[in-house]
């Protein structure tokens, strides 16, 4: 199974002998590619949509793998019993969305050793509330595909402090990711924000100076990232 750059990031995560939930498979590449290079033995593959659970069996089938991958049809985790799976991976869905699935599943995701996810948007947010709720981001890396710069967290439960706001934006902790990744993952921020307040100067009113300081704020913290690189 050949994986995109992005879903081979989520599957380095992966521990090996690990069982785990694939929460939200769609088409359960992950599971297939986990169980054929031997990392894991047995994974539980989920969808809330009976499509994409079918597209899952499908590739499962034509892997010959239906003995080591379980495909189930439900919201979240709510299909799993706790002492099924020690990990678990939520990928390629909103970040609001994957903080949702852990409170729905709450006691199962702390009964995990850890679990990586992969959040399209809202990655700020998400980070904010895994502090709040003590959980603790172990890792972090990043995907590129095309023009596209995927954020893969790894977290484990437990306490984490993050002492400076930009850290929810960059992440906490990109130990493994290249300088030159991380700087190409900042300035792509950087861009995004002047691209941001170059549109609220067309329109400039009064109303947006306080707009207009934040973003520049958040310009300064992250240009001063990249100088500390
Ligand atoms: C964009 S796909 C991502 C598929 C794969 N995880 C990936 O990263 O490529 C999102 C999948 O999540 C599923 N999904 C959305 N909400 C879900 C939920 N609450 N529980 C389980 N699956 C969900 C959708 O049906 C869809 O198949």
């Amino acid at each position: 199974m050949n994986l995109s750059p992005r879903l081979l990031k989520i599957a380095n995560f992966v521990e090996k002998n690990s069982i785990v939930a694939d929460v939200g498979c769609d088409h359960g590449y992950i599971p297939v590619y986990l169980v054929e290079k031997n990392i894991c033995e047995k994974v539980i593959a989920t969808d809330i949509n009976i499509g994409p659970v079918e597209n899952a069996k499908k590739t499962i089938r034509n892997n010959n793998m239906i003995e080591s991958i379980d495909v189930r049809l439900g919201s979240g985790l709510t299909k799993i019993d706790e002492h099924e799976i020690n990990s678990a991976i939520i990928a390629g869905m909103g970040g609001l969305l994957i903080r949702d699935i852990i409170i729905q599943s709450k006691s199962i995701i702390d009964s995990l050793e850890y679990f990586i996810l992969q959040p399209q948007n809202s990655q700020i947010e998400l980070r904010m509330w895994l502090e709040k709720n003590e959980y603790n981001i172990v890792e972090e890396d990043l995907a590129f595909e095309g023009n596209k710069i995927y954020e893969i967290i790894k977290v484990k439960k437990g306490k984490m402090t993050i002492t400076n706001d930009i850290m929810y934006e960059i992440g906490v902790n990109m130990k493994n990711v290249s300088k030159n990744d991380y700087m190409v993952f900042i300035n792509k921020k950087i861009n995004k924000y002047l691209n941001i307040k170059e549109n609220i100067l067309k329109n400039a009113t009064s109303v947006d100076a306080d707009k207009i300081s934040k973003i520049n704020e958040k310009i300064m913290k992250l240009g001063d990232v990249l100088l500390c690189l």
